[in-house]
């Protein structure tokens, strides 16, 4: 695991997405995982700002969604489906055809989340795979007590989620209380993982998720498994790591991360 540290959230949003371009003029065929929530607004800003500008091309990526809650149509206004419309699909050149979501209207879920199973490893498994942190630690939504091999599934979600999701809806009581998630061992599977955090509500949680022992307690502590995940954070959330100078120095010496300093 790598921890970059970068003085503010702007900052932070602004890195990841300079990441995503790079490894999408790399490999303009790249299969992105991508993420939603309040973190992730300020990083689709950027890849549109990257789009306009500089031309940046999506036209032959395809992108698959963490997460859809269950029982709310593509059109509503608290789907994930509309988040990625509105926060980065019409703003950017993108084919609608590659962009991919669970179906939280599914008749069937249990097919629904095999099906997405099914699709991405179609479409050859995801190279690089965003990501943000819930304050139970949660990694997609899987919530505390999520295997670390599980797959695509539908989750309950806990009451901190719940907590943290109901501004959205006008109250919990409007709130789904499912979604369709990656599972753990899904997201681990990516060939790179990319997790963003900002702000001092995660403070806590990320460093139990980088320095904390692995525990499907909190999720985001599997990544710790992975051979190739950057987490990238604001001071506000980097307030509690313990390791915060050698993360420095490593972000400072490390000649592969010259040309983002
Ligand atoms: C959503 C997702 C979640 C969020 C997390 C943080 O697709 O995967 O894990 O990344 O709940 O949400 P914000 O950024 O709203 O704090």
């Amino acid at each position: 695991m790598e921890v970059i540290i970068q003085p503010t959230r702007e900052a932070a949003a602004h890195l990841v997405a300079r990441i995503i371009a790079r490894e999408l003029r790399a490999n303009p065929h790249l299969v992105l995982g991508l993420a939603t929530g309040k973190t992730m607004e300020c990083v689709y800003r950027e890849l549109v700002r990257l789009r306009q500008e500089q031309g940046l091309d999506f036209s032959l990526c395809s992108t698959f969604n963490l997460d859809e809650y269950v029982g709310l149509f593509p059109s509503d206004p608290n789907s994930y489906r509309h988040y990625m419309e509105h926060q980065l699909f019409r703003q950017v050149n993108i084919d609608p055809r590659n962009t991919h979501l669970p179906n939280g209207m599914a008749e069937d879920l249990d097919a629904e989340c095999r099906r997405y199973e099914a699709t991405i490893q179609r479409f050859g498994g995801i190279d690089l795979q965003l990501l943000g942190i819930g304050k139970a630690g949660h990694i997609g939504f899987n919530e505390p007590l999520s295997a670390l091999r599980s797959r695509t599934r539908v989750k309950a979600l806990t009451p901190t989620t719940l907590e943290q999701n109901a501004p959205f809806f006008g109250g919990e009581d409007k709130m789904p209380r499912r979604a369709i998630t990656m599972g753990v061992g899904t997201i681990i599977e990516a060939r790179r993982c990319l997790l963003l955090a900002t702000g001092d509500s995660k403070a806590a949680v990320l460093a139990q998720a980088v320095e904390g022992p692995i525990t499907s307690m909190v999720s985001a502590s599997a990544l710790q498994l992975h051979a190739r995940c950057t987490v990238v954070v604001d001071e506000a959330a980097a307030g509690r790591l313990a390791g915060k100078d050698y993360y420095r120095w490593i972000f400072a010496n490390e000649p592969e991360w010259e040309e983002y300093r």
